[in-house]
């Protein structure tokens, strides 16, 4: 077991049991759930629901952004440069609702918080994200608010999806992971989301290293992940009721501007408010997390050169230029 720095560089991630206190949990899960007020509740079949951008816009939750023990830790394993990176949500039973029987290859959902949502962090030698100017330090903490007996959902973390020396890099390689042994996967359990499960190698640029075995976590309440963003995960179905919180952070770089620039400009379907609210920016700039507001402002490229979907550079032209 390496030191937790060491630890979470080498995967990705890290699992930091009770970083709050149960009554912390106790009273977040109170906040959470009178966000909705009891009228509408009613009307809801399954009170389940995701606030994007919910930190920023209830002030009582604020606090959370910058609590010591959250600060401690990302100073302790990410940087004592570390910033708010904006991008923030607050979850209420958000977890898939299907049969699942514990084998992780019938999982569905596996998934990146960056806006690249591949399995692949390399293609034909093109890497995805470009770190020959700044390094990725771009990180998300998952705060976990009810004891695994109560939710019974699992999270599942793929160690190394984060490098890019770990990602498939040719295509018979990626043949042979996704058409022979997913697809034979698929046929043995009967599902079909075993040809969509993401194969990241073991070992370093070694294509014949056998693929990377997903971490299962059980979360009790205070409970915390750190992860890489570009960290592909997914979770099991739940059977009860869950409440987390998910801060994004970052240290002032192309990544971080890159990342917060998406949600901003790019998502508008969440509803992000104004990049500055005067009286959140002053609190965060005394606990030295304030993002530099110009530097983000100012910055309109990507450093992302890979492969995607939709081609980012020009995908995201019209965003940014109009807002110089
Ligand atoms: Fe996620």
């Amino acid at each position: 077991m390496d030191d937790p720095k060491t630890d979470f560089e080498k995967n990705g991630f890290l699992v930091v049991k009770k970083l709050l206190s149960s009554d912390e949990a106790n009273d977040l899960r109170n906040k959470i759930d009178n966000i909705v007020n009891d009228e509408t509740k009613k009307h809801m079949t399954f009170y389940a629901f995701a606030i994007p951008d919910g930190i920023r816009k209830y002030k009582n939750f604020w606090y959370l952004i910058w609590h010591p023990n959250i600060i401690k830790l990302l100073h302790n394993v990410v940087s004592k440069n570390i910033k708010f990176a904006i991008h923030n949500d607050i979850h209420r039973n958000l977890t898939p609702q299907y049969k699942y029987d514990g084998d992780y290859f019938k999982l569905s959902g596996w998934h990146r918080d960056t806006r690249f949502r591949s399995n692949f962090l390399k293609i034909k030698d093109k890497e995805a994200f470009n770190e020959t100017q700044e390094k990725f330090k771009c990180i998300r903490l998952g705060i976990y608010l009810n004891n695994f007996d109560d939710f019974k959902s699992y999270l599942y973390l793929i160690p190394k999806s984060h490098l890019t020396s770990h990602s498939l890099g040719n295509k018979f390689e990626i043949f042979f992971w996704y058409r022979v042994f997913a697809f034979f996967i698929s046929i043995i359990t009967k599902n079909k989301f075993a040809r969509f499960f993401p194969f990241i190698r073991k070992k370093p640029n070694n294509m014949f290293s056998g693929y990377s075995k997903p971490y299962r976590v059980e979360l009790n309440e205070g409970d915390v992940v750190l992860f890489d963003t570009r960290v592909i995960h997914a979770v099991s179905p739940s059977q009860g009721t869950k409440h987390s919180i998910f801060i994004d952070y970052g240290i002032e770089n192309e990544h971080t501007y890159d990342h917060i620039n998406y949600y901003l400009k790019e998502r508008k379907d969440l509803g992000y408010s104004d990049l500055q609210n005067k009286q959140l920016d002053d609190q965060l700039e005394e606990h030295d997390l304030l993002i530099n507001i110009n530097n983000l402002k100012n910055f309109n490229k990507s450093p992302m050169t890979g492969r995607h979907s939709i081609n980012p550079e020009e995908h995201i032209k019209g965003f940014y230029l109009k807002n110089i």
